[in-house]
């Protein structure tokens, strides 16, 4: 299938990622649409809409609400369609050791992270279906894979999205969909990319700290990760399933 038959749902689509693959993807011919809670994210998207005027469009629903997602796949359906690709980005909360942590944070994590990625597959698989297969790819964490530092109710959350990519690709396999999950370590992204050119020493600090925690000495670019999502997306990947693509600069071997 060629890139101008790809029609892409993205959850959590006003993160700097979400945006990041619809620009990847827009140029090569393909439709999106972005899901997102914030519509002052999704205005991210304004430019390539002008861009882009029958290429993309933009949806405002919430992970963590059933009727939410059955509306936005409808949406898409409509303005596309079809679907032929799910990307699930939206993730947030759950920071802090377990014993500093609000229970309002835990749930938060579960809620978005988890609970949001098994709404968004749950109400987009009868359209894929439908399309005769597809790809969803979800977006994990280094959080989800290894230890990392105050980190306790987002990694468990990242970490169960990892186990249900790979149980869904079980399950869907007679429909020819692939489910794959990426697992980006720490990127240049928020509060990081914003300071860059500034002289903010604790700036500085944090960001360094972080670096050290990487073989490769950076922290990874958005664009990095977006090709690594459609890599799962791209024909090449018709025979991957059940996988997970660690980007993370060698966070493993530090
Ligand atoms: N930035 C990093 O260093 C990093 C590292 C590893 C993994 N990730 C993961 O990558 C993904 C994208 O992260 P990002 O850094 O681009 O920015 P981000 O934190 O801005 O992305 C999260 C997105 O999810 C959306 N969202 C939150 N709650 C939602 C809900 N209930 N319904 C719909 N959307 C909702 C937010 O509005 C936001 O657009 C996230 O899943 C994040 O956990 C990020």
């Amino acid at each position: 299938m060629k890139w101008e038959c790809k029609r892409v749902v993205i959850a959590g689509g006003g993160s700097d990622m979400g945006v990041a693959c619809a620009k990847k993807l827009l140029c090569q011919g393909a439709k999106v649409v972005l899901i997102d809670i914030s519509e002052s994210l999704l205005a991210k998207a304004d430019g390539l809409k002008e861009e882009y005027p029958e290429g993309i469009w933009t949806c405002i629903g919430s992970v963590v609400s059933v009727s939410d997602m059955e509306k936005a796949m409808a949406f898409a359906k409509e303005k596309m369609g079809g679907m032929n690709v799910l990307i699930n980005c939206a993730g947030t909360g759950g920071r802090g050791t377990v014993e500093e942590m609000r229970p309002e944070s835990w749930q938060l994590a579960l809620d978005v992270t988890l609970t949001g990625t098994f709404h968004s597959c749950r109400a987009a698989i009868p359209y894929l279906r439908e399309a005769g297969g597809g790809r969803i790819v979800n977006v994990a964490s280094i959080g989800g894979r290894a230890n990392r530092p105050v980190n306790t109710g987002y990694s468990a959350s990242k970490a169960a999205v990892c186990g249900l990519g790979r149980y869904l690709a079980k399950e869907l396999k007679a429909d020819r969909i692939t489910v794959n999950t990426v697992a980006p370590g720490p990127i240049n992204a928020g509060m990081f990319k914003a300071s860059e050119g500034t002289e903010d020493a604790e700036m500085q600090k944090a960001r360094k700290m972080l670096e050290e925690t990487v073989v490769l000495g950076r922290l990874g670019e958005m664009d990095e990760i977006a090709d690594g999502i459609l890599y799962f997306v791209d024909d090449a990947a018709e025979a991957v399933t059940g996988e997970i693509l660690d980007i993370n600069g060698g966070a493993y071997m530090c």
